[in-house]
């Protein structure tokens, strides 16, 4: 790029570095044909919910139309998932849109938003993207429990006058780890009430550690509480975008602010009605999930190898040295993983929980590849 430009844009955009969404998986899909084994973007092995696809058949014969400004149908459904009010659903284009947008209405420059050292890579960039500072606390060391993972007591010593949003994630990405609801409450018990705190829930439905449970529970004493969650994981719904928050109604309404009004599409809203419908579905999906990561921890750990605990559809793994080889000889397999240098876990990667066969392959192939140097 030649400075034109560069020097005119707004100065937090001048510095900002784009998300980096991993391998260039449309090309690679064409490289390697069927073959391709896809454990980098922690999507759905299972695939999209058939009552899903049917209403997305459906609906397009009305793409001509531009699709409900409100989403009213999905927010009332959402709202009688979550027992609370349409007014307290907001709808995304994805629940990355919804995060980004949080930031833009609390954070502005010389504000400070504070996050887990080890988090989803979209807090640090809506942070920089408003101009405000990152704040990243320190996460747990790796002997604990939760190695590496979000370690809420650092939170409220991180607070200054200038904070004005909090953002963690259960389960975390890209370890895995979560935190017990009893210590989300006690932090919430310590920040200021004006300021949010988000818990991103996007891997929530893959859960079934004793204590981890949604923060959407705590919505009525907490006011500043903002629960993220999203259709592209356990609902298999990646390729329509479609997230939402539940949040106190200012909250939504400021969001609203600034919302593009038909912000998710026509298939979207009418896929993620009929996939919340799909129980049989999202139950097989989790079911899946659960059984295919005890299989691929259980194997990788007799590898020699340090693997998370994992409360997600993904793994994140220790190979004890740089993982680039090794995530190279993956690649040469066809099997496509997520480098963790980005995160500045060089020795790591991050691995989706596929399906029985996607696991078999992954688990023969890391068999041939631990030893590449
Ligand atoms: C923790 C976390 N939050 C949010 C998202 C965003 O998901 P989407 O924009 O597809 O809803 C992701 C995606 O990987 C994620 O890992």
């Amino acid at each position: 790029m030649n400075d034109i430009f560069l020097n005119r844009a707004a100065r937090p955009i001048q510095k900002l570095v784009a998300y980096d969404p991993g391998h260039d998986l449309p090309r690679l899909r064409e490289r390697f044909g069927d073959i391709i084994v896809e454990l980098g973007s922690n999507e759905n092995g299972w695939g999209t919910s058939p009552k899903a696809v049917e209403a997305v058949v459906k609906a397009a014969r009305d793409s001509f139309r531009y699709p409900d400004p409100l989403g009213l149908g999905l927010r009332a459904r959402l709202a009688d998932k979550h027992d609370c009010s349409e007014e307290e659903i907001v709808l995304g284009n994805g629940s990355h849109e919804l995060l980004m947008q949080l930031a833009q209405v609390f954070a502005e420059p010389g504000d400070e938003v504070i996050y887990s050292r080890y988090g989803f890579a979209v807090y640090p960039i809506g942070t920089r993207a408003v101009g405000a500072t990152g704040i990243a606390v320190d996460p747990f060391p790796r002997d604990h429990a939760m190695p590496l993972g979000t370690d809420l007591s650092q939170i409220p010593k991180a607070i200054t006058e200038r904070t004005k949003i909090i953002f963690v994630a259960n389960p975390n990405n890209p370890t895995g780890t979560h935190f017990r609801i009893e210590d989300l409450k006690a932090l919430l018990q310590q920040v200021p009430k004006h300021i949010p705190v988000v818990v991103d829930e996007a891997y929530t439905e893959f859960a079934n550690a004793e204590g981890l449970e949604s923060a959407i529970s705590l919505r009525r004493e907490f006011a500043n509480l903002v629960v993220s969650r999203t259709f592209s994981k356990a609902y298999g719904l990646a390729g329509l975008r479609v997230g939402y928050l539940v949040a106190h109604r200012e909250v939504c309404e400021l969001i609203n602010r600034l919302r593009e009004s038909f912000n998710v599409n026509l298939l979207g809203l009418a896929a993620a009605e009929a996939a919340l419908d799909d129980h049989e579905h999202l139950a097989r999906v989790r079911e899946g999930v659960l059984t295919q990561r005890a299989r691929i921890a259980e194997a990788l750990t007799q590898l020699g190898f340090f693997v998370f605990p994992s409360q997600t559809n993904f793994l994140l793994v220790d190979f004890h040295r740089r993982a680039q080889p090794i995530e190279d000889a993956l690649f040469e397999r066809a099997v496509i993983v997520r480098p963790m240098v980005p995160y500045g876990l060089p020795n790591c990667l991050r691995i989706t929980v596929g399906n029985p066969a996607e696991t078999d392959r992954l688990i023969a192939s890391l068999i041939e590849a631990k030893d590449a140097a």
